[in-house]
């Protein structure tokens, strides 16, 4: 299930992020995670099975759009369907009030997610 980020995950959530390729350098992780903790805009989230296992961010754009912006699962545990849930459940946790969407980085991951949906 999703579950919103806390300030006590914050380890588990940076080595979440950190696989993303614009989050390798420590001090951009950091900046990253401090504006998830301040930016009412900016919202986190991480999936928890028995453990925690990935990690989803998002932006508040104009007050329109949701944009997705970090998608990112434990290495042991891709493929497995943990990235699409993720992506579902934030469309279905903002799809009623926002547009929501991906941004270049996390796009083409996002576009998959909608083409199985047709399967
Ligand atoms: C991208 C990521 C979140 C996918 O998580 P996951 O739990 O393995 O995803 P799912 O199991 O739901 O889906 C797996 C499918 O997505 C595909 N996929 C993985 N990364 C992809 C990408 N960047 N773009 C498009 N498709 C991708 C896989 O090839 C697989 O395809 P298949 O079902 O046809 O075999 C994971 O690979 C990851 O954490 N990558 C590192 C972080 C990253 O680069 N994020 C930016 C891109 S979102």
């Amino acid at each position: 299930m999703l579950i919103r980020y806390k300030k006590n995950l914050e380890k588990i959530a940076m080595g979440l992020l950190s696989f993303m390729p614009e989050e390798k350098d420590v001090k951009k992780l950091q900046q990253t995670i401090k504006e998830y903790e301040t930016n009412p805009d900016w919202h986190l989230y991480l999936w928890k099975d028995e453990d925690i296992l990935g990690a989803i961010g998002l932006r508040i754009e104009d007050g329109i759009n949701a944009v997705i912006q970090h998608i990112s699962v434990n290495p042991s545990h891709r493929n497995a369907g943990i990235g699409k849930k993720m992506v579902n459940e934030v469309n279905r946790l903002y799809n009623d009030k926002f547009a929501v969407c991906a941004d270049d980085v996390t796009q083409q991951f996002y576009n998959k997610c909608d083409e199985n949906e047709d399967e």
